[in-house]
């Protein structure tokens, strides 16, 4: 899968050092199986389960973006200076992964110029963070499981994301607002999560650490859930549709659960959504005639100008 548009990193390059073997005690198969009870749970919060259905406002999208960037800023911040310790120089990849810069583009979209003054960390973002910064300071080699936590994640189902936001929040096809999900020096993102893990497997961690990383691996995910927890109650508590958008659906499902149709429930074809209002009059027997007589109209117009 290709994440981004540049070409700065080679995918061949990477590959050399790939790994087709794994081996139970190695760190990226300890991380992943040791975090798949995690990565469950975190799929199936409500707010990463009502996001992939598209249920996300605008609002909720900007906060979000507001606790992702007040991570990475710190992670980015104790990788860089912590650079030089043994257990982060494998794994130190600021051109490919790091989020700050792309964050930032992301919320002066939202928020303008003055986007600084007008974010705060919220409750939850801000324990995030006090763990990184604590961690960075006392035990730098378990950021390795903040990294992995972060990054392996987005470059894999935050690819999918990205789509979902983009259309959910009818943003520019340009890739204004979601620059966060877009790897430019990342040409290949497979290929790029083996050399990780290769990178990973390399680390000379005792088996005491190695249990280390994966137990904070599961306290990030942990963290990532309570943002999570706090984005979904601020967005139930927000109107519905504040982004004025229409809602995402393709026609199939339920309709009552369209919200436009909801709001006239009871008045058929009058509902404000163009979708399932357009659906509603073609079903009435006076329209329906009305377009075969068009049609006929039209056939007949095309076929005397043509002959
Ligand atoms: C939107 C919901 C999510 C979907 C659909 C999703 C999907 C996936 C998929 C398909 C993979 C496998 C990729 C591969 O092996 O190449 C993966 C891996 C991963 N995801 Fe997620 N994910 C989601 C949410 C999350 C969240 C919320 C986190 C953490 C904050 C996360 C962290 C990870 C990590 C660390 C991996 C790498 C696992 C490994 O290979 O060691 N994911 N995800």
């Amino acid at each position: 899968m290709s994440v981004g548009t540049g070409d700065s990193a080679d995918a061949g390059l990477y590959g050399a050092e790939e790994e087709d073997v794994c081996r139970p005690t190695d760190l990226s198969e300890l991380l992943k199986e040791g975090t798949k009870e995690s990565h469950n749970r975190a799929e199936n919060t409500k707010f990463v389960r009502d996001f992939l259905k598209g249920r996300i406002q605008r609002e909720t999208f900007k906060l979000a973006t507001a606790a992702l960037y007040f991570t990475y800023s710190a992670l980015e911040e104790e990788l860089e200076r912590n650079k030089e310790e043994p257990a982060i120089v494998p794994l130190y990849f600021p051109q490919e992964l790091h989020r700050k810069e792309a964050l930032e583009r992301d919320l002066c979209y939202f928020y303008g110029d003055a986007w600084a003054e007008a974010i705060q960390c919220s409750g939850a973002t801000e324990a995030y963070v006090r763990r990184i910064r604590h961690l960075g300071r006392t035990r730098p080699e378990l950021l390795v499981a903040h990294a992995y936590t972060r990054y392996m994640g987005d470059l894999s189902g935050g690819q999918i994301l990205r789509k979902v936001a983009q259309r959910a929040l009818h943003l520019p096809p340009t890739g204004e607002g979601i620059q966060f999900y877009v790897f430019d020096n990342v040409t290949n993102a497979q290929q790029f999560k083996q050399l990780y893990r290769a990178r990973l497997n390399a680390l000379d961690l005792d088996p005491e650490t190695k249990e280390s990383v994966v137990q904070e691996a599961n306290h990030a995910f942990q963290f990532n859930m309570q943002v999570f927890e706090e984005l979904d109650k601020i967005g139930t508590a927000l109107p519905e549709a504040q982004d004025g958008g229409l809602p995402v659906h393709d026609g199939k499902g339920d309709i009552r659960k369209c919200p436009y149709y909801a709001a006239q429930q009871g008045v058929p074809g009058a509902s404000g959504c163009p979708f399932h209002a357009a659906m509603a009059l073609a079903r009435l027997p006076h329209v329906q005639a009305l377009i075969a007589a068009g049609v006929t109209a039209m056939v007949a117009f095309l076929a005397w100008y043509l002959m």
